[in-house]
This record gives structure tokens, C-alpha cells and sequence, in this order.
């Protein structure tokens, strides 16, 4: 017999299987289990709503959620086949931006369910001042979040241009408008202050919901080049927040448990991110890292070919690899990894590789790629444990990173100000894989290409990396 302790036990059993997700999560050779056990835990959960709904009131718009299911299914399942991997930021900032405005709208709903219609009882222990507050919470941070959300997947693009040239996303915004944002937050908390007074007036939730977008796009738009790791994490951690308000709502105990696990898991990353930075989160939120224009390079330096980097490679004792953004982009893991093989197996060369925690464009960036092409996780050491090992190193092979080894961070000044570096610059020599001279993600002039014990290898990472195996053999 199906009763409402099948609910009970249907939430149960899809917050353990986020619980065991999320913990699968925390490696990268059991992250593919995590990933399928949370997607089973929200297929079971929204199969337990469905039923609660049937045991209570009973379901009318059947093709409405079935529909909903399909269409969201197809659509999810599209663009997660779709993505390329360098396009994988840009997505989960889009997801992050629809999971907070899914949540503030259900709050929109229930809240106005239960303002127009003030017979209709309240789920036990809720009283409608109480709706009202998580209500006007929950689209504080779920508008906010949509907007900042879209916003930061534009920057992640770049800087875009919409409407042809006649506005450009901008990957950087002016300081003054911090204060700004500072008042417009307050406000928001005044105006769902005046809403316990008044709950049936829905016109202070419609000026909530006006602030909190406008809120989003103030709080991503200062932020530029190498802090929009901080800001990404922390719009995940928001969404979450966001459901958590709206399952306190509509009384659903798996929502609540669900939102708290993103926002919880969303902000430890978020802090993670902050120390990778070397940032306090309240200067990422309230000052302007980003640089206003990317430096242009006026400097030279003749490149290197495959045939001297590979002879220079003979002889070497140890090698770190310092891989980057480019690595993404070229997509030449496996062109590194056989790299790695080669120099270990023909000169008993050890082979390390150096990663930087926010190099690429997403958390983890560099270990799923590596993983990808079967490197051993033991070779993955961090910033804090390789950079003692740089100077004994006898050649740091850069692919395609910059901002997180770029000796510009030491100053002190510019958007890259404090950040902690990869130290490639300690190596006995420098080979540094790119297309150019040009400068990375924040935009700042990199001093590591021009040392004269840097040798350049212009090219593609896949080109050059197979051009550099090549030499290796047939030494
Ligand atoms: P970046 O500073 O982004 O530089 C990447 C370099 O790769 C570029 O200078 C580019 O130079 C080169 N490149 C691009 N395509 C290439 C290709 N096909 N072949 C070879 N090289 C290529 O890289 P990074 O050191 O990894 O730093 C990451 C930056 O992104 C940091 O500032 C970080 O804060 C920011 N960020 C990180 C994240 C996360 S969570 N990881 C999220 C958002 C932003 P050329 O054009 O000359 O080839």
C-alpha cells in the first residue's frame, strides 16, 4: 500500500544518493560514480514529488510534468553532448543562473497561492509573514543569481559583443559601483522587513525581484580576469541557497536538503578558490580585481624549434610540466602524456606536473584533462608541494599556461596582484608552448617568455607537442 511513508523514505533515499555523490565528487577516479548517483538522487526525488503530489491533492496537468520532464531532459541531455570542453565554465555558469531562477519562481508561485487565496491553509508551523520572508530571500538570491549567472558565462566568453558592435559585455567593471551594490542589498533586507508587515501587498516581492537583478549584474560586473573563479563558485553556492528557501516554502524536505548540500559544498569551493587567489572574498565582492584593458605586448622574442628543445630535453634528470588554458584549448593531453612516456622510458627522465588550482577555466580543469589521457594521479602535485621542487627541476615544460606563472603576481600590483604562481621561473630552463606572445586571461604582460633561459615553441599545443614527440624518437 503506497502512503505518505514511501515519500518519506523516497526523499530519504535521494538525499543519501546526493550525500554519496557528493562524496564520490571529492576524486577524480570516482568523480564519474558521483555525478551518476546525483543524478539518480534528483531522478528519484522528483519521482517522490510526483507521487506526494498524487497522494495529496491529486494530479491534473500530468502532460504538463511529463512534458516538463521531456523537454527539460532533451534540452539538458543536448548540451551536455554538445559542450566542448572548453565550453564547460560557460555551461555550468548558464545551469548555476537557471537553477536559482527555477527556484525563485516555484517561490513566486506558492507565495502568490497562498496571497490571493487567504483561505487556503498554510503547510503546518508556516505562517504567511514566514512565506513571505523566504519567499522575498529566495528571489533575492535566486534573480540575483540568474542575472550574475548570465552575466559571468559572458564574461567567461571574453567580453562578447551583442547587438553587433553596439554593446560589448565588458570583462571588467568600475570600482564605484560597489558602494552601489552595497546600498541596493540593504534595500532588498528593508523592503522584506516591510513585507512582514503588509504580506498580502506583492508589490514589495516585484521591486525584490527588480533590485536583485539589477544586483546580480553589479555584483559580476566589477569582477574581471582572475577572479572569476571566486564568482562562479560562489553563484553555484547561491543557487543553491536559492532552492534551499523555496523547499522551506513549499515544505519539501529533499529540496531544503539538496540546496544546503550545493550551498555548503558551493562556498567551502568558494573559499578554496579564495586561497588558491590569495583574495579575502569580501575584496572579490566589494573591490575591482580586473584589469580595465588586456596589456598590449610591444616586446620580441625569437621562438625555438622542436629538433633544439628536444636535443636540450636529452640529458635532462627532471622535467615538470606546466599545464594551462592552451592544454584545453589544443586538446593535447594525450600528446603530453606520450611526451611524458617517451623522456621516462629513452633517458630515465622523472616527469611531474605542476597544477595550479585555478589553471583553465574550471575547478579541476587540468587533473579531468590529464585523467582523461590515463596520467597517473600521483604525478598531479599541487602549487604548494611542486614549487619547492621547481629549481632542482632541469626544464619546466609550460603548455599553454600564463596568468598562473606569470612572475607578475609577485608585484604586488595589476589584476594578478597577490595571486600564488606555479614558480616555472625557478627551473634550470624554460620551455613554453603557446601560438604567441600574447598576453593570458587577465590580460597582463608576462616577464617569463623574455628570460633568456625561456625558450619559446610557438605553435599549437597539439602541433607542437607532436612535433616535440617526434624530435624525442628520433634522437
Ligand atoms: P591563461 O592565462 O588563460 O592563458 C592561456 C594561454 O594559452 C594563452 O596565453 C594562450 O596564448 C594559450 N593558448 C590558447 N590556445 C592555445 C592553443 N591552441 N595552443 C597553445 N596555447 C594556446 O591560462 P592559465 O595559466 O591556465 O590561467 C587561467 C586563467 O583563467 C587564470 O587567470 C584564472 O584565474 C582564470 N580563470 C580560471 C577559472 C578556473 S575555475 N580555473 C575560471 C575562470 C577564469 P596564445 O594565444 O599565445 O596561444
Amino acid at each position: 500500500m503506497i502512503n505518505d511513508e514511501w515519500v518519506a523514505i523516497g526523499y530519504l533515499f535521494s538525499a543519501a544518493l546526493f550525500i554519496f555523490g557528493l562524496k564520490n565528487l571529492s576524486h577524480p577516479r570516482t568523480a564519474p560514480r558521483g555525478n551518476q548517483l546525483g543524478a539518480m538522487g534528483m531522478l528519484v526525488a522528483v519521482l517522490t514529488t510526483v507521487l506526494q503530489m498524487e497522494l495529496g491533492e491529486g494530479i491534473v496537468g500530468w502532460a504538463l510534468i511529463g512534458g516538463g520532464l521531456l523537454l527539460g531532459g532533451v534540452i539538458g541531455w543536448i548540451m551536455a553532448v554538445r559542450v566542448e570542453m572548453t565550453g564547460m565554465p560557460e555551461l555550468v555558469a548558464l545551469f548555476n543562473g537557471f537553477g536559482g531562477a527555477a527556484s525563485a519562481l516555484v517561490a513566486l508561485s506558492e507565495s502568490w497561492k497562498y496571497i490571493e487565496n487567504e483561505s487556503l491553509e498554510l503547510p503546518t508551523g508556516l505562517e504567511i509573514q514566514v512565506v513571505v520572508v523566504a519567499a522575498g530571500l529566495s528571489a533575492l538570491v535566486g534573480w540575483m543569481t540568474l542575472t550574475g549567472s548570465l552575466l559571468a558565462m559572458l564574461k567567461l566568453k571574453g567580453g562578447v559583443e551583442i547587438f553587433g558592435k553596439w554593446i560589448r559585455v565588458p570583462t571588467w567593471g568600475p570600482e564605484w559601483l560597489n558602494p552601489i551594490k552595497a546600498i541596493l542589498f540593504l534595500g532588498t533586507l528593508v523592503l522584506i522587513v516591510l513585507a512582514i508587515d503588509d504580506p498580502t501587498n506583492t508589490d514589495y516581492l516585484y521591486a525584490i525581484i527588480g533590485i536583485s537583478c539589477l544586483l546580480g549584474i553589479l555584483l559580476v560586473l566589477p569582477i574581471g580576469g582572475a577572479d572569476m573563479p571566486v564568482v562562479v563558485s560562489l553563484l553555484n553556492s547561491l543557487s543553491g541557497i536559492a532552492a534551499a528557501f523555496t523547499g522551506f516554502i513549499i515544505s519539501n524536505s529533499v529540496l531544503i536538503v539538496a540546496g544546503s548540500l550545493v550551498g555548503a559544498s558551493g562556498l567551502i569551493l568558494t573559499f578554496i578558490m579564495c586561497k588558491a587567489m590569495n583574495r579575502q572574498l569580501k575584496d572579490v565582492l566589494f573591490k575591482s580585481f580586473g584589469g580595465s584593458d588586456k596589456e598590449q605586448v610591444t616586446r620580441t622574442k625569437v621562438g625555438s624549434d622542436a629538433d633544439e628543445v628536444a636535443m636540450m630535453i636529452d640529458g635532462a634528470q627532471k622535467i615538470i610540466i606546466v599545464p594551462g588554458y592552451g592544454m584545453a584549448v589544443s586538446q593535447c593531453q594525450h600528446q603530453v602524456k606520450e611526451f611524458a612516456d617517451l623522456v621516462s622510458e629513452k633517458f630515465d627522465t622523472e616527469v611531474k606536473y605542476a597544477i595550479h588550482p585555478v589553471a583553465g577555466r574550471m575547478p579541476g580543469h587540468m587533473n579531468v584533462l590529464l585523467a582523461e589521457a590515463n596520467v597517473p594521479y600521483e604525478q598531479l602535485i599541487e602549487m604548494s608541494e611542486i614549487n619547492p621542487e621547481m629549481p632542482e627541476a632541469d626544464i619546466a615544460l609550460v603548455i599553454g599556461a600564463n596568468d598562473t606563472c606569470n612572475p607578475a603576481a609577485r608585484t604586488g600590483e595589476g589584476p594578478l596582484a597577490g595571486m600564488p604562481i606555479i614558480d616555472a621561473d625557478a627551473a634550470r630552463t624554460v620551455v613554453i608552448i603557446k601560438r604567441s606572445l600574447s598576453v593570458g586571461y587577465a590580460g597582463v604582460d608576462n616577464d617569463l617568455f623574455f628570460m633568456d633561459k625561456t625558450m619559446m615553441l610557438f605553435g599549437d599545443g597539439k602541433k607542437m607537442m607532436n612535433e616535440l614527440n617526434s624530435a624525442v624518437k628520433e634522437l
